[in-house]
């Protein structure tokens, strides 16, 4: 399973480091072998020499150049990074992305052959709407995208579910998950207030495949727990 922590704009480089060593410790002394993926802020990625993963919430595609308060590819080069998120609905519906852009950015970072973990969900009113309507919108987030490409990760992220407390029923999210399955093959996460207390029922259902946290991964203690959920039912399989 991938278990993923998006940090989003928290902690220091220092706290990073702090939080990036606990969570390798923890994977080292209890045989983890599930994918942990962590994204920092920009200004705190760094190397990792371990297991888990170290990834960039964004980038522009380029390797450098003048697009100011960016970065680009030499910024993740310098510290190793191959793993990228993109699309996430805070830079869909609050810094503005659009498809077009999310579509330059995933074709720059692929033909690169990095790890993407694309993010698609719907606003509320969407879901409101009806199954129909929803369907319709998350579907166009897949547009322009190669669905099929080898080091792809969807994480579906309903965007009412984000940091609210609110998620969808566990059958809500079985039924959209069988339903985006069919069009993509590749691992396809849930993500949207993701807890200790859910994380467990949420593992456990069908096609889906790891979880994308935010606010709770930011205990590292909590996160832990998370991976040592995915890890049991994995052995459990
Ligand atoms: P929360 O877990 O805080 O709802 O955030 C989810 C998220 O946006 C992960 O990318």
């Amino acid at each position: 399973m991938i278990i993923a922590a998006n940090l989003k704009t928290n902690f220091t480089r220092a706290k990073t480091t702090k939080y990036v060593d606990e969570l390798e410790n923890f994977m080292q002394s209890n045989n983890i072998s599930q994918e942990v993926l962590v994204f920092p802020a920009a200004s705190s990625l760094n190397f990792h020499d371990g297991e888990l993963i170290i990834g960039a919430q964004n980038a522009y595609a380029t390797q450098n150049g003048a697009f100011t308060g960016e970065i680009g590819l030499d910024h993740l080069e310098e510290f190793g990074i191959k793993t990228i998120l993109i699309g996430h609905s805070e830079r869909r519906h609050i810094l503005g992305e659009t498809q077009e852009s999310l579509i330059k950015k995933f074709n720059f970072y692929k033909e690169l052959g990095f790890k993407i973990v694309y993010c698609v969900g719907e606003p509320l009113e969407m879901r409101e709407a009806g199954n129909e309507t929803m369907m319709k919108y998350i579907s166009a987030q897949y547009e322009g995208i190669d669905t099929e490409y080898k080091n792809l990760i969807i994480a579906y992220e309903p965007v009412w579910a984000i940091g609210t407390g609110l998620t969808p029923t566990l059958d809500d999210i079985e039924a959209i998950h069988k339903d985006l399955k069919q069009k993509s093959h590749a691992p396809l996460l849930y993500g949207g207030s993701v807890k200790v207390t859910n994380a467990n029922d949420v593992l456990a259902i069908d096609n889906v495949d790891g979880i994308l946290v935010g606010s709770a991964a930011l205990y590292a203690e909590h996160f832990c727990t998370m991976i040592e959920y995915a890890q049991q039912l994995e052995n459990n399989k």
